[in-house]
């Protein structure tokens, strides 16, 4: 994957017929969700007849076979053929699902991503992994597959509810920590309301691609994307499981937090650079529910992380200005300590 396959506009409908244009599909449709029908399908619906666009229901617990099934009925009833293409017009959910989809009908038709929010903009819609949740597993069954583009504008984010706003903004903050340091001394002079999305976005996916490019297989660099994940992770599933879920992206948020407390404790960033960091999450992001947070729980799912190498706890920590360091080993007392920490902050 190269940059050259994400296009940034501020009129997706006039990159996708530009897209076309330069193409000779047999047929085309448009896979979307509820919400995503309503609000961005707006931005692109010259493209499509209505009865070849497909809305599912909306939201995770929808990213399953059966509704991989309804899609792959619609790609069946609309007698698509392996020179036809899918248009998936949503978020992260339906990036996956719907791509999983196309990437196996009749052993994979070409697709191209149109991410509505913020996450699927710099994150889900990079990098090839498609899938969904199977059972109690998540993206449990899935393949790699890339799409033929990637349209990519901030105009969806209008629509976007604040609380998905964040969750995609705790990555871009991520990224920005781990080796876009530029868009973190931007990112820290402002409030969510009055971030230059344009520039970001595309600073952060570039450097997505950037990181996957070079380590396509995960055997070292692409591990920094973990970073805030750790104990993010183990924050949200446990709070999950005590029935206060908090989303994705605040329970990254202060797993960045409690994990810059560890990479200042290893002498990896100093004590202003951790203030600096964990100042600005915190005025954006507030500060969790931690009451139900119980040290030993948490340290329980941190060590059932997909990262871990036997029975050792392996993090992403910061280094000072946009760097990090990934495979460090920390144990459970320390992780009480960055929760600690997070507590008094
Ligand atoms: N493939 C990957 O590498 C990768 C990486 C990170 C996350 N993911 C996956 O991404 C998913 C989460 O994605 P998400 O956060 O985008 O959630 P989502 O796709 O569920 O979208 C969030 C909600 O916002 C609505 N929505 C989307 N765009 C909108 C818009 N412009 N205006 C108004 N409403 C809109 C959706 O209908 C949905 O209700 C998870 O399933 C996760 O596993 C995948």
């Amino acid at each position: 994957m190269n940059s050259e396959s994400l296009v940034f506009t501020v009129a997706p409908q006039v990159a996708l017929q530009d897209f076309l244009s330069k193409r000779d599909y047999s047929k085309i449709v448009c896979i979307t969700d509820k919400n995503c029908e309503r609000f961005c399908l707006p931005h692109v619906h010259n493209v499509f007849t209505p009865e070849n666009i497909l809305a599912v229901e909306a939201g995770e617990s929808y990213k399953n076979l059966e509704t991989c099934t309804v899609i792959w009925q619609f790609l069946t009833a609309k007698q698509l053929d392996r020179h036809s293409l899918v248009v998936v017009l949503g978020g992260g959910v339906l990036g996956d699902m719907a791509g999983f989809c196309a990437a196996t009908y009749k052993r994979g038709i070409d697709f191209v991503l149109i991410p509505t929010t913020l996450l699927s903009q710099v994150d889900a819609s990079i990098g090839g992994k498609l899938g969904i949740d199977f059972q109690h597993f998540k993206n449990h069954i899935g393949v790699f597959q890339q799409p033929v583009v990637t349209i990519i504008s901030d105009v969806f984010l209008e629509t976007l509810p604040e609380l998905e706003l964040k969750s995609g903004f705790a990555e871009v903050v991520k990224h920005s920590l781990i080796g876009d340091y530029e868009s973190w001394q931007e990112i820290r002079k402002h409030d969510l309301a009055n971030q230059d999305w344009k520039k970001l976005i595309r600073a952060s996916a570039e450097f997505k691609v950037k990181v996957i490019t070079e380590d396509p297989r995960e055997k070292g660099l692409r591990k920094i994307l973990n970073a805030g994940h750790t104990i993010g992770h183990a924050i949200e599933s446990t709070l999950l499981e005590k029935q206060t879920p908090v989303t994705h992206g605040e329970a990254v948020a202060a797993g960045l937090v409690m994990e810059a407390f560890l990479a200042n404790r290893k002498g990896l960033i100093s004590v202003d650079y951790l203030k600096e960091i964990k100042g600005y999450i915190l005025s954006v992001f507030g500060k969790i529910e931690t009451e139900t947070l119980r040290d030993d729980l948490l340290i329980e799912k941190a060590f059932q992380d997909k990262k871990n190498r036997g029975n050792e706890i392996l993090c992403v920590l910061l280094k000072e200005n946009g760097d990090a360091v990934w495979d460090v080993s920390i144990t459970a007392e320390e992780i009480k300590m960055a929760l600690a920490y997070y507590r008094s902050a």
